[in-house]
């Protein structure tokens, strides 16, 4: 008889976000332990009648040790509710530990993230072809836990493609400065969400030489996302790998096409159009 603990991601807020598996597993479980500050409390219409459903946040990572030692005693399933995906700022390294230490099982069932369910609200490609090919997923440095050295969003506003700013709007003073001091041009647009997918989203657009005053005006200080980078402009590029110019495994190119892509790609290295797929 094994307790065990599923890590679930719960998605950004609204209840109908989080994934199929996720929803089962709390169903499944004995004790349910969501955080009433981050999760949305339709969540917990998944779990079954008679389990035990605790709200953690009020409680220290101590808090919870008694829910898991009784569980490795008994052979019990918690569920153990994340928000957004449980592999960004969820602290689960410290529980995966723990649970190590007591002998229970672990499972992790993804979420998905704040940032793209606010890309999704705006339509937005975080990948732009020869815009922006890389995501940063970053929070501002200061504040309760300090950053690894490196990892400076000025350091990371050098590279100029997308970011995206978690856990940073009560200093947005700062994190302005500090992406203009890294590279950003004042005019680079920026999404800002508030409470993606909760029925008091917030979603405004600026850009890098407005983001405090902006983010003040509306008096954002948590539950707030920062998307930032050039890409968030654009629409117009094409993406090679749907142009019937590229070929892959399933789709042969169409020879027209493919001349015009290859004039296109002209002299640049690597240039061959076609690709894995
Ligand atoms: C502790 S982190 C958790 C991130 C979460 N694991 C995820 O994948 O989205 C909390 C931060 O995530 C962002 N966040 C989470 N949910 C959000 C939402 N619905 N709208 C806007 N920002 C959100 C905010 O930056 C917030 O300060």
């Amino acid at each position: 008889m094994t307790g065990s603990v599923l890590f679930i991601g719960a998605g950004p807020g609204a209840p109908d976000l989080i994934t199929l598996r996720g929803a089962k597993a709390i169903g499944r479980a004995d004790i349910v332990i969501w955080a009433a500050s981050l999760v949305h409390p339709g969540i917990l219409e998944h779990a079954r009648p008679g389990a035990e459903v605790v709200d953690s946040s009020q409680l220290p990572m101590e808090g919870v040790v008694p829910l898991y030692e009784r569980a490795a005693a008994d052979g019990l399933t918690v569920a153990r509710i994340h928000s957004g995906d449980p592999a960004l700022w969820g602290a689960v390294g410290e529980q995966i530990a723990l649970c190590n230490r007591l002998g229970l099982a672990v499972e992790i069932i993804p979420g998905v993230s704040a940032f793209t369910a606010l890309a999704a609200a705006e339509h937005l490609e975080l990948t732009v072809p020869e815009i922006s090919q890389s995501v940063i997923l970053t929070r501002l440095e200061g504040g309760k836990t300090p950053m690894p050295a490196g990892e400076s969003i000025r350091a990371f506003a050098g590279h100029g493609t997308t970011m995206a700013v978690f856990l940073s709007a009560a200093r947005s003073g700062v994190l302005q400065s500090e992406l203009l001091a890294g590279g950003y041009a004042e005019d680079t647009p920026v999404v800002i969400g508030y409470q993606v997918s909760w029925p008091d989203e917030l979603i405004v657009w600026c850009t890098v030489a407005t983001l405090a005053e902006t983010t003040k005006e509306h008096k954002l200080w948590k539950h707030t996302l920062f998307l930032v980078g050039p890409g968030l402009a654009s629409h117009e590029t094409r993406s090679h790998l749907y142009h019937p110019g590229h070929f892959h495994g399933f789709r042969k190119a169409d020879h027209e096409a493919r001349i015009q892509l290859k004039a296109e790609r002209g002299d640049r290295p690597g240039g061959e159009v076609g690709a894995r797929g």
